[in-house]
């Protein structure tokens, strides 16, 4: 079973954090059985599961759905589950939303942002639920941003990004995803934090990777991040099954 002393005791232990989200019951099976160490119930099902665009249309309802999908397979695995935009404004709401979050089965939540979240990730580490941060890019804010860039090009990103990191560390954050950081500055935050660093699109001197599982293997071939390697072509899988299966049908009928 992995906990939260499991995922901070693996900070220098050698051996990667391995994340993926999962969003179903059958998909947190199949990769709770592969061993996989921590599985995010995350927001960007907004866009791989329902559809939308980006993830700001996102409602806590939508988590609470797919979290309870996700438990229900029973996974060994750490469920970390999303907070959605506007569901943590201030420290009272987050510690409301990741509540109701930890009652859908989820052991932990994840929020977006770093010194300006102080406030909320103390409350509710406080109130006891363990919070995962998420510093660099943040697609909550993708609007805002206009598109998604590498952070910490410059000198004033690259210590707006340590602050980051040493802010939700010493407000108790128990782990941190460093979402599309320059390698370089992500390795910095890495050797500086007691806890681990978990990335995506920002290298691989981290302590552990997380991925969208549609990314991994080949589940949304309409858009595929520059970070992203697929070990498999599922969408294409389906697409052969499916036409095989209507040419099975269609030929059956002229008999
Ligand atoms: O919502 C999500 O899937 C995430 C990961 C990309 C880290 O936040």
């Amino acid at each position: 079973m992995t906990t939260i002393q499991s995922i901070l005791d693996r900070k220098g232990s050698g051996q990667a954090i391995a994340a993926l989200t999962a969003y179903d019951y059958p998909t947190a099976r199949l990769l709770d059985e592969a061993g996989v160490d921590i599985l995010l119930v995350g927001d960007s099902l907004g866009m791989t599961v329902l559809g939308h665009p980006d993830t700001t249309q996102v409602r806590l309802e939508d988590i609470l759905h797919h979290t309870r999908a996700v438990v229900r397979a029973r996974p060994s695995a750490l469920v970390v589950a999303d907070l959605p935009i506007a569901t943590y404004d201030n420290a009272k709401a987050a510690v409301v939303s990741a509540k109701e979050l930890v009652k859908a089965g989820a052991q932990a939540v994840k929020l977006e942002g770093g010194q300006h979240c102080a406030a909320q990730i103390r409350a509710i580490t406080q109130s006891g639920t363990p919070v995962m941060a998420h510093i660099g890019m943040l697609p909550q804010q993708i609007r805002k941003e206009g598109g998604y860039r590498k952070k910490g090009k410059t000198a004033e990103e690259r210590s707006s990004l340590l602050t980051d990191a040493e802010t939700v560390e010493v407000n108790g954050a128990f782990a941190v995803v460093l979402e599309l950081i320059e390698s370089s500055v992500a390795a910095e935050i890495t050797r500086r934090l007691r806890i681990p660093t978990i990335g995506i699109g920002s290298g691989t001197n981290c302590d552990g990777q997380i991925l969208v599982v549609h990314d991994l293997i080949g589940f949304f071939p309409w858009f595929r991040p520059k970070h992203a390697q697929p070990e498999a072509d599922v969408a294409g899988e389906i697409s052969k099954a499916v036409s095989a299966y209507i040419k099975k049908i269609r030929k059956a009928e002229e008999l």
